[in-house]
């Protein structure tokens, strides 16, 4: 039978792109959305040809209805641990009640796996869910993609455009850094929801670029020259970060405190990929790390 692909998190950034992705492959697809989720969202949605149902995620009769002849679920959640934990938890039993073959969750980052339990806590979040998911009786694929490309516009001490410099860590000058665009990510993850043999990890990244190789880019496309700056030790970073943390409670209620974006460069610097799964399917087109910067060249402009 057709595959009829189930994507929690439509109305999002990524979760919204990959129904774009495989909807222009031809798949049909199914988006859960909740009551308070945008109405644009869902219109648009509904235009683009997903069928759209709304549930709540702690209602497991709605959730087993919605997964009924599904044959992936693609879970785009964002949030802390009651998203990430909780209304997956409860998606994921669905799926496996009514029978779904497969199931992506949502963890679209840098390879948690390489990472210590407490350096990053959104991907201790993944971790935690990664266990459950692997007791359950489905067939898992994650999709590590390294950091989203978009984060390079931000002034982060990788790139900072402003004071044209770029930081790295004792050692990790020549450090290939994974990135993949959203839209990238997104095309790979349609191709994935409809590969009934995709392994448990599918590593990708539109572009691999170390500290040295960054700074000649951006001075050739900025036009000016980018200091190297090596910030002490990644251990000293890990302690640093630490001593934030602590301080600041509060951010324990929020997705990116200014300690957990510290927390992605740190992983940024400690897992990167071996070997890229690119090439798994046909017809795809990788941005590459010169279009990204002069993007982000044109917006400052
Ligand atoms: N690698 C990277 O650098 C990077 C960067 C950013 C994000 N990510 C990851 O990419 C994935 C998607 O992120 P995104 O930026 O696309 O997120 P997003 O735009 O914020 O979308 C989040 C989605 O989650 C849904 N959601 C949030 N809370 C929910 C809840 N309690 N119950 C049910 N649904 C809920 C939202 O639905 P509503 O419309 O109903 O609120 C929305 O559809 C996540 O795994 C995120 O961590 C990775």
């Amino acid at each position: 039978m057709e595959d009829l692909i189930l994507v929690a998190g439509a109305t999002g950034d990524l979760g919204g792109k990959i129904c774009r992705s495989l909807r222009i492959k031809g798949a049909r697809v199914r988006a859960i959305v909740r009551e308070e989720s945008s109405s644009e969202k869902v219109v648009e949605l509904r235009e683009s040809g997903v069928e759209v149902i709304t549930v709540q995620f702690d209602d497991e009769k709605q959730l087993i209805a919605a997964c009924n002849g599904v044959s992936c679920v693609v879970s785009v959640l964002a949030g802390l641990s009651d998203v990430i934990i909780m209304a997956q938890s409860h998606l994921l039993h669905a799926a496996i009640k009514a029978g779904v073959p497969r199931f992506i969750p949502s963890d679209f980052c840098t390879d948690f796996t390489k990472i210590q339990t407490g350096e990053n806590r959104n991907f201790d979040l993944r971790r935690e869910f990664q266990a459950i998911l692997e007791a359950g009786n489905i067939r898992a694929t994650s999709i590590l993609n390294g950091a989203f490309a978009y984060v390079l516009q931000y002034g982060i001490p990788l790139l900072d455009t402003k004071s044209k410099s770029i930081t790295y860590y004792s050692g990790k000058a020549d450090w290939q850094i994974d990135f993949t665009t959203v839209e990238d990510t997104a095309a790979f993850t349609a191709c994935a929801a409809l590969d009934g043999n995709a392994p448990r990890f599918l590593r990708i990244a539109s572009f691999q670029i170390a500290p040295t190789k960054l700074a000649i880019l951006a001075e050739s496309i900025f036009g000016e020259a980018f200091e190297l700056n090596e910030q002490g030790t990644l251990e000293q970073f890990s302690a640093y970060i630490k001593i934030i943390r602590a301080g600041d409670p509060e951010g324990e209620k929020q997705l990116y405190p200014q300690w957990q974006q510290m927390q992605y460069l740190y992983s940024m610097f400690t897992a990167h990929h071996n070997a890229l799964d690119n090439d798994r399917y046909a017809g795809l087109i990788w941005q590459t790390a010169e279009t990204t910067l002069k993007g982000i060249n044109n917006k400052k402009a």
